[in-house]
């Protein structure tokens, strides 16, 4: 048995400093099971691979792959540009370490959320020098802020407001992620 009194990490603590709920559970649901079903359409007789970036986009992309009607490979990189922050240093370090060789393939990278644009520009630049046949980008959320690159989504979810946001993947200092639905982050959380 698990005795809260001394664990004190119940969801219910988490949820305390969600300030609003953007996405619930419902909805994201449907909207992923329509993305699905475009990228269905669209990758027909593709060779199709699904990129997700580590750690904030697998929750995205386990439950992308299961409502495909098509067949796919999976694999995944590593991306990191805010370490503990709230605030992005502009500065992408990638590791690519693929099982998959995207040389010749259809690639898809999915990617939890698009901010400034730093991380999916520099993948997009690494995938095109792996010479995948195609390289398209499918985010769950477009954050609505100042982006500092010209990239866009292929494939978008929902937009949001340039709040921090957390839960479905998306996290604060690597907590937040198992939430269900997409909150926003209590300011006085991370300022
Ligand atoms: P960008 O490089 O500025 O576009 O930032 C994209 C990356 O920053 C994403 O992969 C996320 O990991 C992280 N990120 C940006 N905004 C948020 C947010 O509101 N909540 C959680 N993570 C975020
Ligand atoms: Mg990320």
């Amino acid at each position: 048995m698990i005795c809260k009194d001394v664990i004190r990490n119940d969801v219910s603590d988490l949820e305390k400093n969600i300030k609003s709920v953007l996405f619930t559970k419902e909805q994201i649901d449907a909207r992923v099971f329509e993305l699905a079903d475009e990228i269905s359409r669209d990758y027909k007789n593709k060779q199709l691979v699904l990129v997700g970036v580590l750690n904030g986009a697998t929750v995205f992309l386990c439950d992308l792959m299961r409502k495909l009607l098509i067949g796919c490979e999976i694999d995944f990189i590593s991306a990191s540009s805010y370490g503990n922050s709230a605030y992005s240093s502009g500065k992408v370090s990638l590791e690519v370490n693929m099982k998959t060789n995207p040389k010749g393939k259809d690639v898809i990278i999915v990617e939890d959320i698009l901010d400034r644009g730093y991380t999916l520009s520099a993948i997009k630049d690494k995938f095109k020098e792996l010479n995948a046949n195609s390289v398209k980008l499918a985010v769950l959320i477009e954050k609505t802020c100042d982006r500092k690159t010209e990239i866009k989504p292929d494939y978008c979810g929902f937009r949001a407001p340039d709040e921090f946001i957390v839960g479905y993947g998306l996290d604060f200092a690597e907590r937040y992620r198992n939430l269900p639905y997409i909150g926003v982050l209590k300011p006085e959380v991370y300022s």
